[in-house]
């Protein structure tokens, strides 16, 4: 795949929950190492995003390639034919996922919530994952916890975990919602700030969804805003939150300050 290509490509896809229409013919594209912030009003479809791109919610319609692959389709002699089950196993290899709600194994140490995965459904030797985990703990600041039960950290401290956990399956996507939502806001600067040195040192893509404006703003290379599943507008951070062009993400914007949130 040439360095050009999308490694996502989302073609016309449509979700509904019921008769609820979430995602009505959406189109977007993320190139490789693309640091991308999703943002706006509840309700507009941001987590349904990922977790369709997570495979955890069907599309009812239209396409998703990943990485020059369908997601939910495999090619066979030129037809587009439903994924199976293996089909999905290997297309969830290459993105990794980091919740609001901090979801380690809380009977697990934070070495072995780190090294299960690799171990499990990569076989990579325990050592080999022992160093790497090691290598990830100490970029997160969590060296020092790594025989820590899950219950002996604070919000902050798990969630940094959560991500290093993430980050051990080498994932070429991550996608991140509302990392920092469930925090005491004295806890939410420390995962910030691993997210930022991140987002600056890989070349990995990352997908953020945030109602942190400041930090989507240091993050993003590019921002999204959307409104009832749909992009109402995007641009570069200074674009979209210094000079956003469309009333309803003037709107938002405006409403987020009143509510106190950094921009
Ligand atoms: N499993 C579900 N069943 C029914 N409706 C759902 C389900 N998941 C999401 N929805 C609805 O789909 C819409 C989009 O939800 P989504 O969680 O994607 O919004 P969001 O942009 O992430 O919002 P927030 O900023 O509050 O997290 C909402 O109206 C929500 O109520
Ligand atoms: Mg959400």
């Amino acid at each position: 795949m040439s360095a050009s290509a999308p490694i996502i490509k989302i073609d016309s896809i449509s979700k509904s929950f019921g008769s609820f229409k979430v995602l009505d013919g959406l189109s977007m594209q993320v190139m490789p190492g693309e640091k991308l912030a999703l943002i706006g009003p509840s309700g507009s479809g941001k987590t349904t995003i990922l977790r369709i791109l997570m495979t955890l919610e069907r599309i009812d319609g239209g396409h998703i390639q990943i990485d020059g692959e369908q997601l939910y389709h495999m090619e066979r002699n030129g037809q587009l034919l439903p994924a199976d089950e293996r089909h999905l196993t290997r297309m969830r290899q290459k993105i990794g996922m980091v919740f609001q709600l901090f979801n380690l194994f809380p009977h697990k140490c934070v070495m072995d919530n780190v090294t299960l995965a690799p171990m499990l459904t990569k076989g990579t030797p325990r050592a080999a994952a022992e160093k790497r985990a090691m290598e990830l703990l100490e970029m997160v600041g969590m060296a020092d916890k790594a025989k820590n039960m899950p219950a002996q950290l604070s919000g902050g401290q798990k969630q940094r975990v959560a991500i290093a956990r993430a980050l051990a399956l080498s994932p070429k996507i991550m996608l991140f919602d509302e990392v920092t939502s469930a925090l005491d806001p004295e806890l939410v600067e420390e995962v910030m700030n691993v997210m930022r040195k991140l987002a600056a040192e890989t070349d990995m893509t990352m997908l953020l969804v945030t109602h942190e404006m400041g930090f989507a703003h240091d993050f993003a290379d590019r921002v999204l805003f959307f409104d009832r599943g749909r992009i109402v507008e995007e641009g570069k951070p200074d674009e979209i939150f210094r000079n956003p062009k469309q009333e309803r993400t003037q709107g938002f914007l405006k409403k987020i300050i009143a509510a106190g949130h950094r921009v």
